[in-house]
């Protein structure tokens, strides 16, 4: 009989409770009505008279144990859990950064750009990037089949034996959307026109086969090279501060003639260089009669910046990939 009461003792003793589902498993083996608990005392009967209270007392130790257990495991296992504070319900902690992301630096070199021309009277225009070779080229002033045509390393789209004007190439540079504007609208013209251009060049750090360029266009009647230089200087001082070194060459483009190029001149660690930023000239008379305006009484200026090489110098940026690469290390620096 010791024995028995020892055994139920012991297992429960050794029931481990960590669930709800194992605390009512625990009462049912015990603790109910038909639980080893209740039928162990029902044994009493079986008892002699003389042991009787000794027995009784084990059973109650035995009864209160398991009674005992499930009411400790009950109150833990309903217990509440305990709130845990942040930042919604307690509004005293610190909240943790979030990144916001933010503006490519072409996006935020661009923007600049765009304010400045802004700010001098110019308005914004736009153009394709799949361009037919008349306006990338022919009304442009370059002559079919001449070797300037290479100097652009082309993408062809689509190519014929003998260059025609609907041959299809990915633009070579922002001065097409130059023609469509003066197609369309009779000077005055004042634009800028963002966008990005294709060259199909090896890619190292310092060329890639796309990149942004802002063409700008000026024709009225007497616009002359002064107001052009002095355009130009303005941008310079207005975007690299007041003590921009500057400096201005004769080039050469089919569709200017004087033209020039700007260059900037870019401290680093190794002392310093100048870098081109831009070409112009004033408008070829050969392309106002392409397009129509009367190359008698209008005169105007051009230019073509790289918003990629403005980016650059402006962040202190080395390698033109690192522009395109996506880079969220890179990125997040701007
Ligand atoms: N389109 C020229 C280039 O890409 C730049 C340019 C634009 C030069 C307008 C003169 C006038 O190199």
């Amino acid at each position: 009989m010791i024995d028995q009461i020892e055994l139920i003792k012991k297992e429960i003793e050794d029931f481990n409770i960590t669930s709800k589902e194992e605390l009512e498993a625990f009462r049912l083996e015990f603790l109910s009505r038909n639980g080893k608990v209740q039928s162990m005392f029902g044994l009493m009967s079986t008892v002699p008279k003389e042991q009787k209270s000794e027995m009784g007392k084990l059973m109650n130790e035995v009864k209160n144990l398991a009674q005992n257990m499930f009411d400790d495991a009950s109150k833990k296992l309903t217990a509440k859990k305990k709130p845990t504070f942040n930042s919604k319900n307690d509004l005293s902690i610190p909240v943790e950064p979030t990144y916001t992301g933010s503006f490519h630096p072409l996006t935020q070199a661009l923007d600049e750009i765009k304010q400045i021309f802004l700010r001098l009277g110019f308005n914004i225009a736009d153009g394709p990037e799949l361009e037919d070779d008349f306006h990338n080229f022919t009304a442009l002033n370059f002559p079919a089949d001449h070797p300037a045509r290479d100097m652009q390393d082309t993408f062809f789209v689509k190519k014929s034996d003998k260059t025609t004007d609907d041959d299809l190439v990915l633009r070579t540079h922002t001065s097409p959307v130059q023609i469509r504007l003066m197609k369309d609208q009779k000077p005055p013209v004042r634009s800028i026109m963002p966008g990005r251009v294709y060259r199909n060049e090896a890619v190292t750090a310092k060329s890639y086969f796309q990149f942004n360029q802002v063409e700008g266009l000026y024709v009225d009647e007497n616009v002359n090279m002064g107001e052009l230089i002095e355009t130009l200087v303005m941008f310079c001082k207005l975007m690299y501060g007041t003590d921009v070194k500057y400096k201005v060459r004769p080039s050469f483009f089919p569709f200017t003639e004087p033209s020039i190029e700007m260059d900037v001149w870019w401290e680093n660690e190794k002392g310093g260089q100048w870098l081109e930023i831009l070409g112009a000239g004033m408008v070829d008379p050969n392309v106002f009669d392409a397009v129509g305006i009367d190359s008698e009484k209008y005169t105007g200026f051009a230019f073509g910046m790289g918003v990629d090489r403005i980016a650059m110098l402006r962040y202190g940026i080395d390698d033109i990939r690192l522009l395109y690469d996506n880079d969220i290390r890179f990125l997040n620096q701007f």
